[in-house]
């Protein structure tokens, strides 16, 4: 399906955010404060991660986009990473079948070449296990990085169409890796931090942008209600004036 690009016209907005992009970031914090190892934070995070995919399918969020691991998560001791590619095996083992009943559709978006390629074929297999679901497309992003996402892209681009130059928005657009979603209307950041990390930098263009101090593994469906209450007071523009933005409303 192809979708409105935010710069190139103005994309139809919903009260309701059509893709919801989340950072689940603090794990760590979290398991620290409660003099706990860092990986037992992010099991919990798990925990959050089934409520927010209920909840987001009960509030008619189309699209949900969740960064698991980035592409710079492997600079963490080996350990740690090590516990987190078990964890993602364990819920892909556990989880896939209840998504399959549930009406979820899962994607898992990165580098997955960089993953032991017993992983990788979970990750194919859960994909195709869900594929024909449609109630949600939960994203996970695994050694995603922004840079790589863009670079992959025009790398696969240029290759479909030697001799070309000049490309334009809408050739990249079909390349990147969730070309089958929408942009994100609304990303998410628990934990405090207020940067992007390297996510989804083309995607995030116009997307309304939300911070919160909660941990990921406290975010619950009372604070995804906060975030959709507070993108429900924006006013989208895409570069147009208020008033203009007030004249199309009236004429909708
Ligand atoms: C996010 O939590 C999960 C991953 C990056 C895998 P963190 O592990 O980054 O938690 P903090 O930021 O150290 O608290
Ligand atoms: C971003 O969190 C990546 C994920 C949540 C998967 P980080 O904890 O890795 O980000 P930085 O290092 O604080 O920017
Ligand atoms: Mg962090």
């Amino acid at each position: 399906m192809k979708h409105q690009s935010s710069t190139l016209a103005v994309p139809e907005t919903s009260a309701v955010p059509r893709h919801v992009a989340i950072i689940m970031d603090g794990n760590g914090r979290w398991a620290t404060k409660r003099f706990l190892p860092r990986v037992a934070g992010h099991a919990k995070g798990v925990d959050a991660v089934r409520s927010i995919v209920e909840a987001c399918a009960e509030r008619g969020i189309e699209f949900l986009t969740l960064f698991a691991f980035s592409s710079e998560n492997w600079r963490r001791p080996a350990d740690e990473v090590s516990v987190l590619m078990r964890l993602f095996m364990t819920v892909l083992e556990r989880e896939v079948g209840k998504m399959a009943a549930n009406g979820i559709r899962l994607k898992i978006v990165g580098d997955m070449s960089r993953f032991d390629p017993k992983l990788q074929e979970m990750a194919a297999k859960a994909e195709a296990q869900t594929a024909a679901n449609s109630r949600l497309t939960l994203t996970v992003c695994a050694n995603y990085g922004g840079r790589w996402d863009v670079m992959q892209a025009v790398s696969k681009m240029i290759k479909d169409k030697p001799g070309h130059a000049d490309f334009t928005e809408e050739e990249l657009a079909p390349y990147l890796a969730m070309a089958y979603a929408p942009e994100p209307d609304l990303f998410i950041r628990t934990g405090g931090e207020q940067r992007i990390s390297n996510f989804l930098l083309w995607q995030l263009a116009y997307s309304e942008l939300y911070f919160t101090e909660t941990f990921w593994p406290d975010f619950d469906a009372k604070a995804l209600d906060l975030a959709i209450a507070s993108y429900q007071q924006r006013e989208r523009r895409f570069g147009r004036t208020s008033a203009q933005v007030l004249d199309q409303k009236k004429a909708s």
